[in-house]
Parts: C-alpha cells; sequence; structure tokens
C-alpha cells in the first residue's frame, strides 16, 4: 500500500513533527510506502512528490514549517476539482492521502473523498478553530508566541504610560487572543465571539489610571469587527476568505481619543506562525502523526484525527468542517471578567 502525505494552508509550527509520525508509523509498524505530496493541492494538481522514508524525517520534531511546502492553491478553485489531482495520485499509485490542514484544506479533502479520493486528515491551525477535536497543531506555541509578546509589551507600556493594543491572528474565532490574554493578564480582550464597547474599554483604562496603574494593555483578535464608524476593507484570500489584519490600528486611534493616553500598536502577524513547537504541540502532532498512519493502515479512510480530552481518536471529516469552533462561553466569560474589572496588576 503507498499513501501520499501534504500539508496545506497557513503553516505552523508541528507541521513536521507530524509528518515524522506518520512516516515512521506507516513504513515502521505497517510497512507502507509514503510519498510526501509538495506544497499541498499545488503540487498533488503538478505532480511534484519526492519519496518519505524514515530517514527522510529524521531531525524533524523541533522544526518549524513544513518541510513539504504549502500553499494556499486549491484544486477546486485553480483546476477542475478530482480530475485535475487524479492523474498523480494514478501515475505515484497513491492509496491513500494523509491531509495534514486546517478548516479550507480539510473542506476540499471532504469534497475529495465525496468524489472518491481515500483520504485520512490531520487538523492543523493555530487558530484552534476546526469542529470536533479539543486541539489542533500549532495553537499551543501561538498561544506561547503571544504570550510572550504581551508580556514584553507589558513592561514597556508601564515605562511609557501608554495603551497598547496588541492584534493577534485567530480569523474568525478569538482562540489566540482568549488564552494569550488570560495567560499575560491583560486589562481588556476583544475576540469576534463578543460584542464590544470601546467606551467600557475606556473607562477600563481610566479606572486604572485612576488607581495609579497609568498604562493598559489590550488584546484584539484579528476577526473583530471594525470599531463603529469605521470600515476596514479586506481583501480576499485564494479560498475566498478576508484577509484579515489591521483592526488594532482602529481601536488604538478610538481609544487614544476616548482616554487621552498615547496608545501604540502591536501587530503581531506571522511570528506567530513560526519558529519551534512547543513540548505539547511536538507530542500532539506525534500522536495524531501515528493514529493517522494507523487509520490509513486499516483502510478507515473519510476520518480525521481528533482529540477529546487527551484522547486521541477520529472523527468522520465531514463533521470536522461544517462550522468554526467557537471560544466557549466559559472562556469568554474568564475574558469578559477582565475586561469589567479591569483588574489591577501586580
Ligand atoms: O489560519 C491561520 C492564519 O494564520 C490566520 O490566523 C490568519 O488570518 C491567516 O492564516 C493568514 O494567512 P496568510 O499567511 O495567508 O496571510
Amino acid at each position: 500500500m503507498r499513501i501520499g502525505i501534504l500539508t496545506g494552508g497557513g503553516d505552523c509550527p508541528g507541521l513536521n513533527a507530524a509528518i515524522r509520525g506518520v512516516v515512521a508509523r506507516a513504513t515502521g509498524a505497517h510497512g507502507l510506502e509514503v510519498v510526501g505530496i509538495l506544497d499541498g493541492w499545488e503540487g498533488l494538481m503538478e505532480g511534484r512528490t519526492r519519496p518519505l522514508d524514515r530517514d527522510a524525517v529524521r531531525g524533524l520534531l523541533q522544526r518549524g514549517g513544513t518541510v513539504l511546502g504549502t500553499s494556499r492553491r486549491d484544486p477546486y478553485i485553480h483546476g477542475e476539482g478530482e480530475a485535475s489531482v487524479a492523474a498523480t495520485v494514478a501515475r505515484e499509485q497513491l492509496d491513500a492521502l494523509v491531509v495534514i490542514g486546517g478548516d479550507g484544506t480539510l473542506r476540499t479533502a471532504a469534497r475529495l473523498m465525496a468524489e472518491g479520493v481515500s483520504i485520512v486528515a490531520i487538523p492543523k491551525s493555530i487558530d484552534n478553530d476546526i469542529a470536533g477535536t479539543d486541539a489542533s497543531i500549532g495553537f499551543d506555541t501561538a498561544v506561547q508566541i503571544a504570550t510572550e509578546a504581551i508580556d514584553r509589551i507589558t513592561t514597556t507600556a508601564e515605562s511609557h504610560h501608554r495603551v497598547m493594543v496588541v492584534e493577534v491572528m485567530g480569523r474568525t474565532q478569538g482562540w489566540i487572543a482568549t488564552y494569550a490574554g488570560i495567560a499575560a493578564g491583560v486589562d481588556a480582550i476583544l475576540v469576534p465571539e463578543q460584542p464590544y464597547d470601546l467606551d467600557e474599554v475606556a473607562a477600563v483604562v481610566r479606572g486604572r489610571a485612576a488607581r495609579g496603574r497609568r498604562y493598559s494593555v489590550v488584546v484584539v483578535a484579528e476577526g473583530i469587527a471594525s470599531p463603529p464608524g469605521t470600515n476596514l476593507e479586506a481583501p480576499l484570500d485564494a479560498f475566498g476568505f478576508a484577509r484579515l489584519g489591521g483592526v488594532s490600528a482602529l481601536v488604538a486611534a478610538r481609544l487614544e481619543e476616548l482616554t487621552g493616553f498615547e496608545a501604540r500598536v502591536t501587530v503581531l502577524g506571522h511570528v506567530q506562525r513560526g519558529g519551534v513547537p512547543t513540548p505539547r504541540d511536538r507530542v500532539l502532532a506525534t500522536r495524531f502523526g501515528i493514529h493517522a498512519a494507523d487509520i490509513a493502515a486499516g483502510r478507515r479512510f473519510g476520518r480525521m484525527v481528533a482529540l477529546h480530552g487527551d484522547v486521541v481518536t477520529d472523527i468522520p471529516l465531514a463533521e470536522s468542517v461544517a462550522t468554526p469552533r467557537a471560544v466557549p462561553p466559559e472562556l469568554c466569560e474568564a475574558a469578559r471578567a477582565c475586561f469589567d474589572q479591569g483588574p489591577v496588576r501586580r
């Protein structure tokens, strides 16, 4: 049996650990041959592949990015769907594909599966927004990076008596903002899942100043609505999703007006997707990779590997792409607690 493996959509730390896990298990325990497909769906459409054996994945556990490369190209948007990948699948004699991706890539995987391509999926996304799994590869590392950045921004905020607005990624969900914001003990967290009122944030900032804390840190998820009276134009990416980024500048400008404090902006951007994965992401990716190889060897196609509590299991792929996974109300409540009370730190 021969399986292909690809990474699609935005990269993240932990992809290489997952590739390593798949290859080690598939070639070792199951005696399968593995073919790496380069640059995601693009490589599958263009027939760009390389063989992957156990030696080819040595030293990958802690390496960021993806050695297979990725792209935001898609057979249904930039090709003829299943017909545009069929030649490579046939030439490489692939019995199945292991697809490591976020929601866009997994949606395409589900469509290909419905058209007869055998697929096993592994969820990855710093956004942590894939339904049916308690965690996606890359999220823990992104939270770690964002938290450390916010900690650093906090000390300079204090020195300069400024309001610091930090924008984090996450697309339409506020997972990174919520986790990093809570972990860094910020003064307000704005997420797409909750309406927000900048007058309230301004009151928090002023309240802190009145109590001797002449600085505040506000975390903004990139996917929040623009403040009233403003409109941030977002170009579309290759999947037709809005390319987000920049709303924090509008938030900061308004907060400066409302509070009289100098407000500065830091957009963390792709730094959240770079560098080495955390130990937690390395372990998650390894476990996901091993489980995916087991599913493929057992010919149980159309499944997505998932974490439920601390158990690695699998669910129907189609279930994972139905709706994005939102930050649950109890976590939003924790974020609201910061927002409402404007806690005085240290
Ligand atoms: O989905 C992961 C993600 O990093 C989002 O948080 C962000 O909005 C988007 O990808 C950025 O995509 P790109 O790297 O194509 O700019």
